[in-house]
């Protein structure tokens, strides 16, 4: 099949790009590239690769294509409150944009990247696509519009899914070191603690990035009227951890890194245990690649063999916020 993936050069969709190329299809990747040059490995390449703002793609880029993977995003809170009216209109505006388009262009299939964080400050643990969403960040808030939005869009001939995806984790050759277990573990590797910001008691649902690549692709295969206008969770009811509980699962593989609570952020807002049977029951093939232990293990090995150190983990390169916000600096001051 054709495949247009759009924020194919970010964390995830480096592996989606693999994933799909190993499954035998052609891929045609879109990116601003804002994150050029913070490549840990080498990337896989698509066989097509348009370097764009998704907020100006047209019926003439999307025609031809069986699915559009839409994951280009400003991708996390602390981000999406750098400047959030760019967050609003990527996350939003360009995200129905692009589905309108897709429409438009008469691609029949269209899978959003959406987030569980918009379950938010859960009221209650144990949370399905039932549940009240109670948004706590505008990162949030922008899914949850592109989601209501697009789901209008749903037809006989168009039909978009919304993947709820936990929080991810592990290697990828475009490494994220801003995402709450990637930056425990690479914090002990390099300073020898395991800094906790909130009381450690907070929930999370987490998943290898690897594993919503493989989700991606598991829906491309699924039948059309199985997933039609569904939002899914998407991950593992035994993956919900507690951050107290990757604090100590770090400890395993750094033994003489002590864990800090530093009470920076006081009570933690996002809190939530999220569960996973619809996937299960839409999906029942889907299993998940890894578990928590297995993709702590890889990235703890990956860590050593590129001698990942203090400048690395302090530096900008690996933390989306640092390098956008270095690069806004440039544009102010016309340096680019
Ligand atoms: N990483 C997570 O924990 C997580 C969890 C749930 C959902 N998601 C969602 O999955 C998607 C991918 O996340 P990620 O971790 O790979 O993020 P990422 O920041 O690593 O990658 C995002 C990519 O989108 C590109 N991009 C941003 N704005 C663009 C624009 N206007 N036009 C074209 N390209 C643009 C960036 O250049 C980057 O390569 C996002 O939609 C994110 O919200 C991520």
């Amino acid at each position: 099949m054709k495949i247009f993936v759009t924020g194919n050069r970010g964390y995830i969709g480096a592996h989606l790009v693999d994933v799909l190329k190993k499954d035998g299809h052609s891929v045609t990747g879109c990116d601003l590239n804002l994150f050029s040059g913070c490549e840990w490995n080498k990337i896989h390449e698509p066989d097509i690769q348009l370097l764009k703002d998704i907020r100006s793609l047209t019926v003439n880029d999307l025609s031809g294509y069986d699915c559009v993977m839409h994951l280009a995003a400003i991708s996390n809170d602390p981000m999406g409150e750098l400047v959030k009216e760019i967050t609003y209109d990527v996350n939003y505006k360009g995200s129905v944009h692009v589905a309108e388009t897709a429409k438009k262009a008469g691609v029949p299939r269209f899978l959003f990247a959406s987030s569980c964080s918009m379950y938010g400050k859960g009221e209650s643990l144990d949370l399905d696509e039932t549940s009240k969403l109670n948004p706590v960040s505008v990162y949030a808030q922008s899914k949850i519009e592109a989601e209501r939005d697009i789901s209008l869009l749903a037809d006989e001939n168009f039909s978009p899914a919304f993947l709820r995806n936990s929080t991810a984790y592990g290697y990828s050759p475009m490494l994220r070191i801003d995402l709450v277990v990637n930056n425990l573990l690479a914090c002990a590797v390099t300073r020898g603690d395991i800094r906790i910001m909130s009381d450690g008691t907070p929930w999370r649902p987490l998943i290898h990035c690897r594993d919503i690549a493989n989700a991606f692709n598991a829906f491309l295969n699924a039948p059309m009227e199985a997933i039609h206008n569904k939002a899914v969770n998407i991950g593992a009811n035994n993956e919900n951890f507690q951050v107290k509980d990757v604090a100590d699962l770090v400890q395993k593989y750094v033994p003489a890194a002590k864990i800090v609570f530093t009470g920076e952020v006081g009570e933690d807002p996002r809190n939530y245990r999220v569960k996973f049977d619809l996937l299960n029951k839409l999906l029942p093939d889907f299993k998940l690649e890894y578990s928590l232990s297995k993709g702590m293990e890889e990235l703890h090995g990956w860590f050593a063999e590129k001698h990942f150190n203090l400048s690395d983990f302090e530096g900008e390169k690996y933390v989306r916020l640092r390098t956008l916000r270095h690069r806004l600096d440039l544009l102010e001051k016309g340096n680019v």
